[in-house]
């Protein structure tokens, strides 16, 4: 069986998401197919720094570390996700004794934590996702996020809520080496993928931005290849890196909460033939220098957030590999075009 890192070697590191157990169960399909790796939970707040306070006893490195060393061991590239994001973190990072916590400790909470992680890392990360997921569907600022809610004023008048601005000055002044991204979902066009690049402009123009994380949750109803393509071509204009970061087609219409006992033949050619669809845009993206990197979000159908989102235990079908590790149509027609 050829293996994805090699076969795009040309091209970009190709990446998985991965969780502790995950190493375990799916160990030699990793190590045997991609290059890259990144926590799927095991480097966000509520599992990295679930106590408050910034000495070691508040953090635990446990699980991220065990991913550390498998990438070690294996010469892989690391991603790190995510610092700043309204899921996964927990209440007492922004509430003091009265209720709600200050912007001011708000902001310094999450500098200490980046510092911490920032340093923890250093060698081993060579990009964060600093913010992710800031903006809503139809391009406001997700005003709902805790975030916004402690520091989302924009005190400088830059057009950008402070939080985003200071975790990205934050990150470039302690770590300069590292590569800083913002990831998104649903960017391909629209008001969202508007309010990212008025948003990356910003970032640019204080030089504290390196790239933008194209998710990449799809399914075989959307979006459209060229779609995705302009998507690429509008973010690489602003002089970022663009990269895939959470790849993974759905075989459910997006909304269609029915389920499905098995993925019928018919389906899986259709999800290869949509994978085979998106990665000659990444090739042709990664030759004009526009795409550097793909990451999936897992390997293998039998480890996926889709299993449980949106329909709590319906079973999905969305990546490369089938539940027992065998190559899906999928995978050949991602591996040899
Ligand atoms: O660890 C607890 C466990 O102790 C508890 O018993 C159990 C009960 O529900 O929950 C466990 O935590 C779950 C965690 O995954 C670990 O499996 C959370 O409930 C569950 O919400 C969490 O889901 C993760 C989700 O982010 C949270 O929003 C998914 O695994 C993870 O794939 C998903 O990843 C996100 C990216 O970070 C950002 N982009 C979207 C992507 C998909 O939602």
């Amino acid at each position: 069986m050829p293996s994805l890192a090699t076969v795009y070697e040309p091209y970009f590191p190709i990446g998985a998401a991965v969780e502790p157990q995950t190493l375990l169960s799916q160990g030699n399909l990793l190590a045997a197919q991609v290059n890259s790796l990144v926590a799927e939970n095991a480097m966000k707040w509520e599992r990295i720094h679930p106590r408050p306070g910034d000495d070691p006893s508040s953090y635990d490195f446990t699980g991220a570390d065990a991913i550390v060393e498998f990438a070690r061991a294996h010469g892989m590239r690391l991603r790190g996700h995510t610092f700043v994001w309204h899921n996964q973190v927990p209440p007492w990072v922004f509430q003091d004794s009265s209720g709600q916590a200050s912007k001011t400790d708000v902001l310094q909470r999450m500098r200490g934590h980046m510092s911490a992680l920032l340093a923890h890392f250093r060698g081993e990360v060579y990009c964060w996702d600093v913010v992710n997921e800031a903006v809503t569907d139809t391009g406001e600022w997700r005003a709902d996020s805790p975030w916004f809610r402690a520091a989302g004023a924009d005190d400088d008048g830059d057009g950008v809520p402070d939080y985003i601005v200071q975790a990205f000055e934050h990150a470039r002044a302690t770590a300069p080496g590292v590569k800083l991204f913002y990831n998104d979902y649903n960017i391909e066009g629209g008001a969202k993928l508007d309010r990212v690049v008025s948003l990356v402009k910003a970032l640019r123009g204080r030089g504290v931005v390196d790239g933008v994380g194209i998710q990449g949750h799809w399914s075989l109803y959307g979006p459209g290849p060229e779609l995705v393509r302009s998507a690429i071509e509008r973010l690489a204009a602003l002089d970022v890196e663009v990269q895939v970061t959470e790849l993974d087609l759905s075989v459910y219409r997006p909304g269609d909460s029915s389920s499905l006992a098995e993925l019928s033949p018919g389906l899986a050619a259709e999800q290869a033939s949509r994978y085979a669809s998106y990665f000659k845009v990444f090739r042709d993206e990664a030759e004009a220098r526009r795409l550097t990197a793909v990451t999936f979000w897992g390997i293998a159908d039998d480890h996926t957030w889709l299993d449980s989102f949106p329909v709590t235990g319906r079973k999905d079908w969305p990546l490369l590999f089938d539940t027992h590790h065998r190559p899906k149509s999928a995978f050949r027609a991602v591996a040899q075009w």
